[in-house]
């Protein structure tokens, strides 16, 4: 009987994690869990309530009464925010600028964590983020860890905004990544970190598919283990 197996994809921002998990988890049938998204889908709730994002009593009131849902169409993954579409709109600047703010809040990452692995309960998920390896999903059968080069990242992302009609400038954008990382390394919470046992893939000169291809071979590999 095949078990629930879980793989974990886990870098620094822009990296290509949503991207290649997606196609990862279609490849073998699993479910996506983008929790980026999740953390977005907060901090958009909390700055259209006018709320503080330092704020951790009333960020994590507003998170025990939102219903955060991620659900696949067929024109993709999309967000629900208490029943609304708001997949584009958590991708602007300026929930970008603000939701590391309240990802450090710790009862607000306390409360994530309990729906993400949830989420991952009794099937196969590709779930990636922050602190998938090392916090959410530690016995994960996979751990990939992504980086690529800051300009690789900051470019990569400007296109992807341009595609999407998100508004986007160049230099702004690679510096919300640098801040966004550091704080997100930083944080006394289940920081940004490569777990012991995760893979490091540097993505700057590879393109989707040869990422894809290296994380099933290490997927390949696992269940080779298994038999
Ligand atoms: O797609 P991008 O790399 O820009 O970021 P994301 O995956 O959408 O995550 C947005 C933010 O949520 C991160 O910068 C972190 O502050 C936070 N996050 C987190 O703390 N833990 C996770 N597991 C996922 C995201
Ligand atoms: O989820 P994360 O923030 O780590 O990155 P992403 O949103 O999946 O990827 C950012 C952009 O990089 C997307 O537009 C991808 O098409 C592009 N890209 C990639 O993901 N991987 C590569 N090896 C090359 C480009």
């Amino acid at each position: 009987q095949e078990q629930n197996t879980a793989i974990a994809i886990d870098g620094p921002a822009a990296t290509g994690k949503s991207t290649v998990a997606k196609i990862v988890a279609e490849k073998l049938k699993y479910i996506y869990v983008d929790t980026g998204a999740m953390y977005r889908a907060l901090t958009l709730k909390v700055l259209n309530l006018d709320i503080d994002p330092s704020d951790e009593e009333a960020v994590l009131e507003v998170l025990l009464e939102t219903d955060i849902e991620l659900t696949n169409e067929s024109n993709g993954q999309r967000v629900l925010l208490d029943g609304q579409d708001v997949t584009n709109e958590i991708r602007h600047q300026p929930v970008s600028a603000n939701v590391s703010y309240i990802a450090k809040l710790p009862t607000v990452r306390k409360e994530m964590l309990k729906r993400q692995q949830e989420l991952a309960k009794d099937r196969g998920v590709v779930m990636d983020g922050r602190d998938i390896g090392t916090h959410v999903l530690p016995n994960a059968a996979v751990k990939i860890f992504l980086v690529a080069s800051v300009e690789e990242r900051a470019k990569r992302r400007h296109e992807e905004n341009m595609a999407k009609g998100i508004p986007s400038e160049l230099d702004q954008l690679k510096k919300e990544i640098q801040q966004r990382d550091e704080i997100d390394s930083n944080r006394e919470i289940a920081p940004l970190t490569k777990a012991e046992d995760a893979i490091e893939v540097d993505t700057t000169s590879l393109s989707i598919e040869e990422v894809v291809d290296r994380i099933l071979l290490e997927v390949e590999k696992y269940k080779t283990t298994q038999l």
